[in-house]
């Protein structure tokens, strides 16, 4: 009965971590070995904008997704100036893939 119970204790904790790496913009950055926190981070501006402010900024913007990831693999500045001085965003043209851009992008996407 007790390996049972610590077996199930086992599987809960797994089901958590797994579901709060998939949402974690950073945790998959990491996964995918992007170069992205080198400029970026969840709460404060580096050299890019804070993910969070990312977010609240194309809230329930249709069509932010797909925008962002290609400004993503594109690289270039404009939106942030304010917030940057101006600073440009490198293009990630093969690294992460664009599959893997998008999913860090819905990660940001979902920060609150
Ligand atoms: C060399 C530094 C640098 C790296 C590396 C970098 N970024 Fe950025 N990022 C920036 C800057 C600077 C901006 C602001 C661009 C602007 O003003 O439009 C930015 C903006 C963004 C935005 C908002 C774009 C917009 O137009 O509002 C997202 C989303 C983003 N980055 C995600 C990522 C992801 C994901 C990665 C890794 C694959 C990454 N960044 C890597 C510097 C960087």
């Amino acid at each position: 009965m007790k390996a049972v119970i610590v077996a199930m204790a086992a599987v809960a904790a797994v089901m958590v971590s797994g579901a709060a790496s998939a949402a974690d913009p950073v945790a998959l950055t990491k996964e995918f070995k992007g170069d992205c926190l080198a400029c970026h981070s969840v709460e404060k501006k580096l050299v890019g904008p804070a993910w969070k402010d990312v977010a609240a900024k194309y809230k329930g913007q249709a069509g932010a997704h797909d925008m962002l990831v290609e400004k993503v693999i594109k690289g270039g500045k404009g939106n942030w100036d304010k917030v940057t001085g101006g600073q440009v965003m490198t293009p990630h043209a093969a690294k992460p893939s664009k599959e893997e851009i998008g999913k860090i992008v819905a990660a940001i996407l979902e920060l609150k």
